[in-house]
């Protein structure tokens, strides 16, 4: 076969050597004017840039979104996204875990990521979404805390299960996801076996500035299916990459895996008086309390034709909004909306929305100017200042009345005071379960949390377990050898007290 592309050098120039090299006589030493040798030792040291401090390890494809059901988005919200059925938006998604490196295995027991970046006619749209309905915290200030005992041990640079417990054990509103994360859910059989949440409420809105807080659900068309951790374990060795390299096969034998996306909302109003609050990133909202409709489904068909430029590139966050899709003021989704561009300016550079995986497919037009890698003609000759020799236009958005969002009443008060009422989630979920899907948890705890070797750290998270239910918690603390303690409330145990003091007096909510 005729190579098609002609080998040259970083400037374009046809050069005949790859292999080549420049030296004194035929064993001498090389030459400084060996441009080509320099230029591909040089960008080989530059290859790497840094992992996401999060979510490292992850695969991802294109696809689209159709609308299935505007009539009922249309009542809620003004999204152009979702205005019209049969619309169909482009879409990148990127599934990964969390606490592992770049070159971590697949299939470790951990929540997985789950994020959908829309390319709609009026902009980009994130949503940053994980394959577990809520999370370990409810307070932001805990998230690197929390992020930091389930990565490597300062000294051992080992991954530690006495901090990974202390943390969990001492901030025990993680309760409900740490229930998920060692049942069989958190091993689920490849990225396309899930399905995804926003866990957030966030707020849709129409023309008219009324809005009412919604939350996505993305339910798998392929059907759940997880590992057990026998499973999980054995595959982490023998593939380290198994679901990468599922997803990228299903789609290239033309298997595309699909989700059908569902919408749970509720006015200000019901939220007000809703058993739980709204805002807290700890509970569900539960499909019997808050019934799910259809808006649409997604679809992956097509693989990345290069990893790095439109995976590893993607830039995802929570703060990339549309006309329609707002914040809430959960504070959690606050610090979000931060952290994400943060991350992304030191990962990928400020302009990292040139970057064409990135890159709105509708035109931008602001007085964001020049930077490095500045690379898409830097908006042309168009005043870099808002100028009245020539002006550009400004929408008019509607008003959006959040008088609401500012209440002091019960919904959004204490979000670190753990109370009886955050019992609720993890007993429900134990109860929703089979008896084999109860034994493989039990074990699965048993298995991780047995290996701290601080009886303390284990005793506190067994109190947990056994206050959700007493079978439960004594089935574990046999496993892992240690008494069951009580968990009384209001007052709860010193070490409770402990961090419920340590955060309320900093909390505004
Ligand atoms: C990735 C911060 C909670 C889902 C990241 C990244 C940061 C971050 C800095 C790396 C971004 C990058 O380098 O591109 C935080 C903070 C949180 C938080 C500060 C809480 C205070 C959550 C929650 C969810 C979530 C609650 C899901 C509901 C994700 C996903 C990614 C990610 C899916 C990977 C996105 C991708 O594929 O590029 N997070 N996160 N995070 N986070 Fe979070």
């Amino acid at each position: 076969m005729r190579p098609s592309v002609v080998f040259t050098t970083e400037g374009g120039t046809p050069y005949s050597q790859p292999y080549d090299y420049q030296r004194i006589g035929s064993d001498g030493p090389l030459l400084l004017q060996d441009v080509h040798l320099i230029e591909s030792l040089a960008h080989f040291a530059r290859e790497r840039i840094p992992e996401r401090v999060v979510h490292a390890k992850g695969a991802g494809a294109h696809g689209y979104f159709e609308v299935t059901n505007a009539e009922f988005a249309k009542n809620y919200t003004m999204m152009d996204v979702l205005s019209e059925n049969g619309r169909r938006t482009p879409i990148t998604m990127r599934f990964s875990t969390v606490g592992g490196e770049s070159g971590s295995a697949d299939s470790a027991r951990d929540p997985r990521g789950f994020a959908i970046k829309f390319r709609t006619n009026k902009g980009i749209w994130d949503l940053v979404m994980n394959n577990t309905p809520v999370f370990f915290l409810r307070d932001p200030s805990k998230f690197p805390h929390f992020i930091h005992t389930q990565k490597r041990n300062p000294q051992t640079h080992l991954k530690d299960k006495d901090l990974f417990w202390d943390y969990l054990g001492s901030n025990p509103e993680s309760l409900y996801q740490v229930m998920r994360l060692f049942s069989d859910l958190g091993t689920p059989y490849g990225v396309t076996h899930m399905d995804g949440w926003s866990g957030h409420a966030y707020r849709w809105v129409k023309e008219d500035g009324s809005w009412v807080y919604v939350k996505l659900y993305a339910e798998t068309m392929q059907g759940i299916r997880n590992f057990t951790n026998a499973e999980a374990t054995e595959m982490q060795g023998v593939n380290p990459d198994f679901s990468t390299q599922d997803l990228f096969e299903s789609i290239e034998n033309g298997t595309y895996p699909g989700w059908t996306m569902y919408a749970q909302v509720l006015t200000p109003e019901q939220a007000q008086t809703f058993k739980y609050n709204v805002l807290d990133l700890t509970k569900e909202w539960g499909f019997d309390d808050v019934p799910k409709t259809e808006i649409g489904k997604i679809y992956l068909t097509e693989n990345p034709s290069n990893y790095f430029a439109e995976i590893e590139q993607a830039a995802f966050s929570p703060g990339r909004l549309v006309d329609g899709w707002a914040l809430s003021a959960d504070p959690v989704l606050q610090s979000r909306s931060f952290s994400y561009p943060d991350a992304h300016r030191y990962r990928l550079g400020v302009n990292y929305m040139q970057i064409p995986v990135n890159t709105p497919l509708c035109p931008v037009a602001n007085f964001e100017r020049d930077g490095f890698m500045n690379v898409q003609g830097n908006q042309g000759s168009r005043p870099n200042y808002l100028s009245t020799l020539s002006p550009i236009q400004l929408p008019k958005l509607p008003y959006v009345d959040d008088t609401h969002q500012q209440w002091t009443g019960g919904a959004v008060r204490s979000l670190s005071q753990v109370t009886e009422i955050d019992f609720d989630w993890p007993r429900r979920f134990l109860k929703s379960l089979s008896e084999q899907d109860r034994q493989n948890l039990i074990s699965n705890i048993v298995g991780h949390l047995g290996a701290a070797k601080s009886e303390t750290v284990r005793t506190r998270q067994v109190a947990l377990f056994a206050h959700v239910d007493a079978d439960f918690g004594a089935a574990i603390a046999k496993g892992v050898g240690v008494q069951v303690m009580p968990l009384s409330f209001p007052d709860g145990p010193t070490w409770l007290n402990t961090t419920i003091a340590s955060n309320s007096s900093t909390l505004r909510y």
